[in-house]
């Protein structure tokens, strides 16, 4: 059972702060983006992701016949050019795929612990963790799969020539591309972590004020982009790539050797599935927690007649919220790598399990989270991320969440190649019950291994309805990720929302532990807000930046597809 002690620490102040910062939140109450608003809508195939240019070379690999994984392949190349914070080569992700017969996939392309990396890296010689240590610079960084899955993804299921999907983010970094004014503001926000945690100072960074409209040219990482379109995995793994990645870690005081590049691999695994209604949910199983815990949360759900609650209201939200505390206990416990833990995965997705949960459930009060803990499922018999979702012309749907986790990863370009590395090691639990940088605590399944896989909540999802393709979504935001993805299936399924309007829909987050209901301002309007602190919750406002971006796909009862992009950011939907 893991320890919750510096989870309980300044109790006291928690029972005056959730005062405070409710009069705050409801003071800074506002209305819900338009909840009604459709996105685009097109008639034959689209891309949704996080930024228009990607979006854009998505769309043209579709109009060029390419199918959903083509699309995925070339998106993903240009978001690691024009979208550095989360886009990348130097991190990886997972892939959920349902072709148009209904046939289904999953890639594992989740970065490892290197070779070297052991339980206690990131503690001190008391056994203290190191505050930062798993966040920024060499040391936070796991070996990237991001290559790799795009390779094997591309040897199984594409159909264009693999020079022509990574050739337009070649173009891209070699001709430069205009910044957004958020991607600027970023580039000098994070300017001085980029000098100070990567052992020489990427070119671009010579420039020390950025704005809206500028050109970034990116040499480096075009030349390392050829070396990917021109030897595929060995353009990464191996060769100059390789050595550059093995110098930066020398450099910097990091793991990651030629030996871990050449032999990472990705894993192609079973999605896990599960019914809502007479809806199919198709999501990742672990090593993302994603996919386990969107089934439990929905599984809970189907119970209750939020339809007739309505959305955003006080019985809704406490449903929600009850819930999402009940399954995060039993993530932090039961959830880690499948090939180094025992995952449980039957036993947690068992119906009746799963409604056990919510045995001590009532519809007027919180309950406190520390008389919550992990369940018992039965034991197995046998042994800054982003989103991007596609349907192809033929109806073939990609559902990918990519990350180098915290914005910009660790903070350290490899010198030469120009590329970002990731700082994924932080999602390992580096010490029983210490909480990472999203507060999410773990224990012996989620503690480091060499060449085990941090344990995710990324939830690239699909879903069916009545055996027909229905919606293709997914979300970044970390461990708000699950609750992201729960909320717009909710608003789309309950509430009869757009897909935009979905995604406009304001959110709410718990996790657990820290024992806090996040809430973007708007999300719970000052009268619901006012009764769930009555019935003892703790609601905290997320003043800046939003809970998750999400980006998701709707097939409307005409065929034709309506893409949601999400508002909080520069994501935009393109297709034909
Ligand atoms: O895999 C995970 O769960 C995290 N590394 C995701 C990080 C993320 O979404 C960052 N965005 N805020």
């Amino acid at each position: 059972m893991l320890e919750k002690n510096n989870l309980s620490k300044k109790r006291h102040l928690e029972q005056i702060l959730p005062l405070l910062f409710f009069l705050l939140f409801g003071t800074l109450s506002c209305t819900n983006r338009d909840l009604h608003e459709k996105g685009l809508v097109t008639d034959h195939a689209m891309v949704v992701s996080a930024h228009p240019l990607a979006s854009a070379v998505g769309a043209d690999i579709l109009e060029k016949g390419g199918n959903a994984i083509d699309a995925a392949v070339a998106v993903q190349f240009a978001l690691a050019v024009v979208y550095p914070d989360a886009g990348n080569i130097g991190g990886g992700g997972f892939l959920v795929l349902r072709q148009q017969d209904g046939t289904t996939d999953a890639l594992d392309y989740r970065e490892e612990a290197p070779g070297a990396a052991h339980p206690a890296m990131f503690q001190n010689e008391n056994g203290e963790v190191i505050e930062g240590l798993s966040v920024n610079g060499h040391l936070a960084a796991g070996v990237p799969g991001t290559v790799d899955g795009m390779v094997r993804a591309h040897e199984k299921y594409g159909s264009l020539p693999w020079q022509e999907l990574v050739q337009p983010a070649i173009d891209l970094a070699a001709k430069g591309f205009p910044l957004t004014e958020k991607e600027a503001r970023k580039f000098n926000l994070y300017r001085g972590d980029f000098i100070r945690y990567s052992s020489q100072k990427p070119n671009f960074i010579l420039k020390n004020h950025w704005k809206e409209g500028d050109t970034l040219k990116l040499q480096d990482l075009a030349l390392a982009l050829e070396r990917i379109r021109d030897n595929g995995r060995a353009g990464f793994y191996e060769g100059r790539t390789a050595e550059l990645i093995e110098e930066e870690m020398k450099r910097g005081g990091g793991m990651i050797t030629k030996e871990d590049l050449a032999s990472y691999e990705s894993v192609w695994r079973k999605p896990l599935k599960g019914n809502y209604k007479n809806y199919k949910v198709i999501s990742m199983p672990p090593p993302s927690s994603g996919g386990i815990a969107l089934l439990q949360l929905l599984t809970i759900t189907e119970d209750y007649p939020v339809a007739d609650w309505g959305l955003q209201t006080e019985k809704t939200a406490h449903l929600m919220i009850e819930a999402e505390r009940r399954v995060y206990a039993d993530r932090a416990e039961h959830l880690g790598d499948p090939s180094f833990y025992d995952v449980p995965v039957e036993g947690l997705l068992d119906t009746a399990y799963i409604k056990s949960r919510m045995a001590d459930f009532t519809l007027d009060k919180a309950t406190d989270s520390d008389a919550v803990s992990a369940g018992t499922p039965a034991p197995n018999e046998g042994p800054n991320t982003t989103h991007y979702s596609i349907i192809d012309a033929a109806g073939n749907a990609v559902s990918v969440t990519t990350t180098l986790n915290s914005s910009f990863g660790a903070k350290v370009f490899v010198a030469g190649a120009g590329f970002l590395l990731n700082n994924e090691m932080d999602d390992f639990s580096a010490k029983p019950g210490n909480p990472n940088m999203y507060g999410l605590v773990g224990g012996e399944a989620n503690a480091i291994e060499p060449g085990k896989r941090m344990l995710s909540s990324m939830t690239p999802s699909i879903l069916e309805k009545d055996g027909k393709l229905f919606l293709v979504v997914g979300s970044m935001g970390g461990s708000t990720i699950i609750t992201t993805v729960y909320q717009i299936i909710l608003n789309i399924i309950e509430h009869g929302l757009p897909a935009q309007g979905a995604i406009n829909a304001g959110r709410f987050h718990h996790q657990w532990l820290p024992d806090w209901v996040l809430s973007e301002v708007g999300a719970l309007g000052f009268g619901t807000g006012l009764k769930l602190w009555l019935n003892g919750h703790k609601i905290a406002p997320k003043l800046e930046g939003g809970i998750g971006r999400a980006a998701a796909i709707l097939v409307l009862p005409d065929g034709k597809l309506e893409g949601g992009a999400d508002p909080r950011g520069d994501d935009a939907a393109a297709g034909f």
